[in-house]
């Protein structure tokens, strides 16, 4: 069967397609059925199921006789490690360190955060909670205290696992007095926390609160997997929304093992047994999905890798990973390729690996720009395919199925509506745009099984985030069009979310903190263009009348208060002290116009503009910052 017929035979039947695809999961007890509509617009799948993630990722090919099989190979350029876990070695090391958290009192439906970088241990972590039904929250580790301590208030963790620190290039991060200041700042208190103290810095352990990873698992029982209902939540992962709240994503059991387990083939092109890697990491949707759960949910091996694509220790580290432990499927971010190719324009790094294992790559996480699409081609001769999902869906909507069918490419779009999903473009009324209009992407519920079915505590926020702009559909907050051949082409988010170096950031979060300066009267960020991360945020502060200290020295204020409260990784290095924001009568901020005198782009000066003078008090204050380039 070819592409359109798999995609028909899904639309002609959802339901038995999705029982179909259960079929290779192992239940506890099978569902009856598999869409809960009973309270649609909200949905579920497999309510009825009984199943276990963690027998799935594991214990079950450990049954079926793989278990000498590597289950993970970690990598590690940045600590010079390298090792393989077997799924037998799995079992044993994720049952002891679940077997702890149980004799500790963690149970079914218990939260457990998850802040640790990318070792194997992250990994165990995540299995052992769905090992014994507790659902996890991993936090990734670039992000400040305070967004730890939000996290930690909102999902209510019995326990916190955490490392003593993370490693970026050429700088340790100690992970402890962030985990301390956050449990500081939080009203939540965790009742534990397990302690994974790595070779390059220990941490002191608080006295009552805090236990050793490696001793807290001595002397307990191995635990054995729960089942749990299919619509349990296995775990929640915080995404940015358009405030400074991130939003908790509910993933349920089911449907998450019975939608990834789909995609390791039909998308992916993997079978059991092969090596598939995602550059990613492990505090991100890709890392849960396929770092993690997709391919040890389908029996392969994946790579856990701890370094960047340039400087650990040079741009050929993507090439020495995949040669050297036979990767056939890659997953990265445009930017690590857009980092790659400006270190090594010419691919001289490439030539000196044998990529014969490599059978195709895939981009994701942002728009992946042409020439970064045509130069990976060019320099690996393999298909380079772009697939567009997010936090929510939790794996690929639109896609090129290379299990099913290779797809013809077109550069510039991620192809095509996977079954599961029927896209459409919108405009504000909710009519359909025609083809190749640009409108609102938005999904004809139901959303398919894995996908949130609501928001952690929020269901309020979670029908005005998601449903109420156009009933009957799930709004996705991007925007874009669809061709004649049902391509769909991704350019641009409704809302306030930017995506920098592949990571999902609110400008409105940042808004937040800017505005808490003492000095600051007013402020907007916006994203605009970048080369390497696709987009950099840039803040405008307006400051409070009789303010006169130096600009730069309130500007390097702001910049740290966001790196304090946010973290590096917003990368948030650009702001500049402005007299006035462009706005329109009725008080709107103009931040479209705003990105687009950044970028060099062609405008219209909003018919609804307060005053046209200040746009060039923005102009101004851009050049001063070098934009646009
Ligand atoms: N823990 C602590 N700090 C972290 C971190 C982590 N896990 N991850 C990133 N940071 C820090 C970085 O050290 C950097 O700090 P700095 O301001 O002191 O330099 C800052 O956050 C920004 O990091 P990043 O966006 O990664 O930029 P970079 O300049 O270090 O590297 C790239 C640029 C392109 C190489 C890098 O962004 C990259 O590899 N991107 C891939 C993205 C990806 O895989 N996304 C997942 C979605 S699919
Ligand atoms: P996240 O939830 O962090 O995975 O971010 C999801 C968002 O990233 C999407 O809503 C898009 O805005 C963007 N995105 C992800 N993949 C692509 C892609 N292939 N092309 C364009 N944008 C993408």
């Amino acid at each position: 069967m070819g592409y359109s017929d798999v995609y028909a035979a899904w639309k002609q039947d959802p339901e038995g397609f999705w029982m179909d695809a259960a079929e290779a999961i192992d239940w506890d007890r099978k569902p009856t059925r598999a869409l809960d509509d009973r309270n649609a617009p909200l949905y579920e799948w497999f309510t009825d199921g009984m199943v276990n993630t963690c027998w799935n990722a594991v214990d079950r090919h450990v049954e079926a006789g793989r278990g000498e099989q590597a289950a993970i190979i970690y990598d590690s350029p940045i600590t010079d490690t390298k090792a393989t876990i077997t799924y037998s070695q799995l079992k044993s090391r994720v049952a002891a360190l679940a077997g702890a958290l149980r004799a500790k009192g963690v149970e079914k439906g218990d939260r457990v955060i998850i802040y640790m970088p990318m070792v194997p241990e992250t990994l165990d972590a995540m299995l052992a909670c769905a090992r014994i039904g507790a659902v996890h929250s991993v936090v990734f580790g670039g992000f400040a205290a305070n967004e730890l301590a939000v996290r930690i208030d909102d999902a209510e963790p019995k326990a916190i696992i955490a490392a003593s620190c993370g490693l970026e290039p050429g700088r340790v991060v100690p992970y402890k007095p962030l985990l301390d200041g956050a449990i500081e700042q939080s009203t939540h208190k965790p009742e534990f926390c397990v302690i994974f103290q790595r070779e390059e810095l220990a941490a002191d352990l608080h006295p009552t609160r805090d236990v050793d990873f490696q001793e807290f698992q001595q002397g307990t029982e191995p635990a054995n997997c729960l089942p749990v209902e299919g619509n349990h939540p296995v775990y929640i992962l915080y995404t940015s929304g358009t405030t400074g709240q991130p939003k908790g994503v509910i993933r349920p059991t089911a449907g998450h093992l019975v939608a990834l387990n789909w995609t390791m083939k039909n998308v992916y092109n993997v079978d059991p047994g092969d090596v598939f890697w995602a550059a990613s990491d492990v505090g991100w949707v890709v890392g849960h999905s396929y770092i993690c759960y997709g391919p040890l949910v389908h029996g392969n091996t994946t790579v856990l890798f701890e370094g960047k694509p340039v400087g650990t220790p040079d741009a050929g580290t993507f090439w020495r990973v995949i040669s050297e432990h036979k990767v056939k499927s890659f997953f990265t971010a445009p930017t690590a390729f857009r980092a790659v190719k400006r270190e090594d324009p010419k691919g001289e790094y490439i030539k000196k690996y044998d990529l014969s294992c490599l059978e195709q790559i895939y981009l994701a996480g942002e728009r992946a720009d042409p020439d970064t699409i045509i130069w990976a081609r060019e320099k690996t001769g393999l298909p380079i395919i772009d697939h567009w999902w997010q936090t929510e869906s939790g794996y690929p909507m639109v896609a090129n199925p290379m299990g099913i069918e290779a797809l013809p490419i077109k550069v510039g779009s991620p192809s095509v509506a996977m079954p599961g999903y029927e896209i459409h473009v919108l405009d504000e009324t909710g009519r359909q745009m025609k083809t190749g209009e640009l409108g609102a992407i938005a999904i004809k519920l139901p959303l398919p099984p894995g996908t949130l079915p609501n928001l952690w505590n929020a269901e309020d926020r979670f029908r005005k985030s998601y449903l109420n702009t156009f009933p009957g559909y799930y709004e996705t907050g991007d925007a874009g069009m669809i061709d004649e051949d049902g391509y769909l082409y991704i350019m641009a988010r409704t809302d306030d979310v930017i995506n920098v170096a592949g990571h999902r950031l609110s400008t409105g979060g940042m808004e937040e903190v800017l505005a808490a300066h003492p000095d600051v009267a007013e402020c907007a960020v916006i994203g605009i263009a970048d080369e390497l991360k696709g987009q950099l945020p840039v803040g405008f502060v307006c400051l409070t009348n009789g303010v006169n200290r130096p600009h730069e020295e309130i500007v390097k204020e702001v910049i740290a208060s966001v790196r304090d409260r946010i973290g590096p990784v917003a990368a948030f290095k650009l702001a500049v002290v402005v007299d006035r924001l462009p706005k329109t009568r009725s008080g709107k901020i103009l931040r479209a116009t705003m990105v687009k005198i950044a970028n060099g782009e062609d405008f219209k000066v909003p018919a609804t503009i307060d005053d046209p003078a200040i746009l060039d008090e923005i102009r101004e204050a851009l050049r001063s910052l070098g934009y646009p380039k």
